[in-house]
């Protein structure tokens, strides 16, 4: 099959969206899409008709046509076969995202899905056999990828600054406790609850493969995973189905350590259940230069062994900001969405439809970090034995 590196399409002078999932994710991307030139919103499926219908007011208080609706089980599926249509955008529970994806492309829609784009390693397969043999695009909406750190640090990875890059780590550290009963059901949990491995990797995983050049010179080779009891999570799960109801699998604290191709070691860690602050970690070890996003930005370069002080540092990241954030930041900010991540992410995703360039982020990139999903689990219920990740280029 044909490979999908560097896919470049025909320009969409407009490119018509359709959203499927409108839950709490959803309605801000419908909302960040008024703001974008080259876009329009087209059609609208929830499962249910209410999201649909505030969705549609969304559209209507910012001046915009209103959408074709799509509700019921199979609302996604008349959603994808409209003809008029360029781009399905994914924000339902992760369970159906990679066979939604699947069916878009068949349907000769671009699909961008939310995190991660699959649970299983068959489904990253599907994703990439699909934008294979049907040559449409399928880009996961990884949006830590376009933080101003990540961006400022691969930029600076890129020209040398670090010197060669030994190790990284990167995770997604954050109390969810006020978040759990907030979700309209509880898909996460349910799937939680089941499964071992770190079940939201891409975060973390991300913006290091993207430093690391992963598929762009290096690959990720191997991995093995450990999890922590799942006493916070077990507690959680007896406090909302009675004691001892659900059984909860899923550790409090999972570590995943990868080995590229070239020797790099990448460290990745999910942590949802216990009282911590806010973290992605993002972690650089090069043989020049050390850095460091959270709690503070920092870095330590050369003979350093303490952090530069704060003004050099912040000299530092306006000196590399990434051409993209300089671009588009403060207009992000002004829209909004996780410190204008997500719009530059939007803005990104339609800038290179509509200028038929190549995506930021491709089909094997959601693979490889979707992967992860599986592939740790696999490695704790063996005992934290290494477990080979696929190479979804087939050697290319
Ligand atoms: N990148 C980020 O920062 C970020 C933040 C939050 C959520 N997310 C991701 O966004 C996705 C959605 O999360 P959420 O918090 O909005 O979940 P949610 O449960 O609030 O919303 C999901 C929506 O999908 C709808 N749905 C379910 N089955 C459907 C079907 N068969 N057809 C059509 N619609 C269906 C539900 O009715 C619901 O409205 C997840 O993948 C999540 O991981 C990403």
């Amino acid at each position: 099959m044909d490979s999908v590196l560097r896919l470049a399409r025909k320009p969409l002078e407009n490119v018509r969206v359709g959203f499927i999932g409108l839950g709490m994710r959803g309605p801000a991307a419908v909302e960040r899409f008024t703001y974008l030139e080259h876009a329009t919103v087209v059609a609208l499926c929830d499962l249910y008709p209410g999201p649909v219908a505030d969705a549609q007011k969304i559209l209507r208080d910012r001046g915009c046509k209103p959408a074709r609706e799509f509700t019921g089980p199979d609302g996604w599926k008349r959603l994808s076969e409209l003809p008029d249509l360029d781009l399905v955008y994914v924000a339902a529970p992760w369970q159906l995202h990679a066979a939604m994806g699947v069916y878009a492309m068949e349907c000769g829609k671009n699909v961008a899905l939310e995190v991660p784009a699959a649970t299983t390693v068959e489904e990253c397969w599907a994703l990439v056999d699909t934008a294979e043999r049907t040559q449409m695009h399928c880009m996961m909406l990884e949006n830590s990828c376009y933080d101003s750190f990540e961006m400022a640090c691969l930029r600076m990875a890129q020209e040398g600054v670090f010197g060669d890059i030994v190790h990284v780590e990167g995770g997604y550290c954050h109390n969810l406790s006020a978040y759990w009963d907030k979700y309209r059901d509880d898909w996460s949990m349910r799937f939680s609850a089941l499964h071992h491995g770190d079940v939201y990797p891409t975060h973390g995983i991300g913006p290091l493969c993207q430093l690391l050049g992963i598929h762009r010179g290096d690959k990720l080779s191997y991995l093995v995973s450990m999890d922590s009891a799942a006493l916070a999570g077990q507690a959680l799960a007896d406090s909302r189905y009675g004691a001892g109801a659900v059984p909860f699998e899923n550790g409090d604290i999972t570590s995943t350590l990868i080995r590229t191709a070239r020797g790099r070691s990448i460290l990745l860690q999910h942590s949802v259940m216990t009282p911590q602050p806010y973290s992605r970690l993002y972690r650089i070890y090069g043989t020049r230069g050390f850095a460091n996003k959270y709690p503070v930005p920092g870095f330590v370069f050369d003979e350093g062994k303490e952090y530069m002080p704060a003004q050099e540092a912040s000299a530092l990241l306006e000196k590399y900001k990434h051409p993209v954030r300089a671009a588009l930041e403060d207009r992000a900010r002004e829209i909004g969405g996780h410190d204008g991540i997500d719009f530059i992410m939007d803005y990104r995703l339609v800038e290179c439809l509509h200028k038929g360039l190549p995506l930021d982020m491709d089909v094997y990139d959601a693979a490889e970090w979707s992967s992860i999903v599986e592939l740790s689990e696999k490695s704790i219920l063996g005992g934290s034995v290494p477990v080979p990740v696929p190479d979804f280029t087939r050697g290319r």
